[in-house]
């Protein structure tokens, strides 16, 4: 099975993906936890020059850049592991090329899913978890730590990425799911929990 989660910047999502690994861990099932940007040791060097370079960069070379990773992390990551009948754990995939580069930065979003098909086959994560939160709200989470190059864009930027997501959901709605991020972790973790026992992985 394969999951993804995904968000606007200060979600939440990394630490809902840790509670649902330890769980399904706890409960002996196989992971491959992973993240995108990255993966593979091609995929983290341009994860390392997407968020840290102070270099200028087209916005339609951030985008192939980011599919490069992608097709390197399927290949090489997600496939052999889903080949070995884990659970693929996926922090982001695909559908934050659509969020930030197409609603963010306002790149064509029908090519940006051509180049999503190119990269991975085809492949669509089974059920996607958007933990969905008012942008301002998200980026106050994080006010200690430093902005990373897309961090930095900035509220509006966030806000037509979040716009972006919710459109997924309005043409996705069996495997693109939105929650309320801004609930107790443990209430949230429950309902990631309840999902996906309804849909044939026993967490509980
Ligand atoms: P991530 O590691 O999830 O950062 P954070 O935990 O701070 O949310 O993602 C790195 C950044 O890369 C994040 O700002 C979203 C961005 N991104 C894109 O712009 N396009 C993409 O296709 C992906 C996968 C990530």
């Amino acid at each position: 099975m394969f999951i993804s989660f995904e968000g606007v910047d200060g979600c939440g999502k990394t630490t809902h993906l840790e509670l649902l690994a330890a769980r399904a861990l706890q409960r002996e099932y196989s992971l491959c936890r992973t993240r995108e940007p990255g993966g593979t040791a091609l995929a983290e060097t341009i994860r390392h020059y997407l968020l840290h370079s102070q270099d200028s960069l087209e916005p339609q070379a951030e985008l192939l850049l980011f599919g490069a990773s992608r097709a390197a992390h399927v290949s090489q990551v997600i496939r052999p592991a889903l080949a070995r009948r884990e659970i693929v754990l996926c922090d982001r995939f695909a559908d934050s090329s659509v969020a930030y580069q197409g609603g963010g930065l306002e790149l064509d979003s029908g090519f940006i899913r051509a180049m999503n098909d190119f990269a991975t086959d085809a492949l669509k994560p089974d059920i996607t978890f958007f933990l969905d939160i008012d942008p301002q709200l998200g980026q106050s989470r994080r006010t200690n730590e430093r902005a990373d190059r897309i961090e930095a864009r900035g509220l509006d930027f966030q806000i037509r990425v979040r716009q972006a997501f919710l459109e997924i959901a309005r043409e996705e709605p069996q495997r693109f799911l939105v929650l309320d991020a801004d609930q107790t972790r443990e209430k949230l973790h429950a309902e990631i929990v309840g999902i996906l026992s309804a849909r044939g992985l026993d967490l509980k």
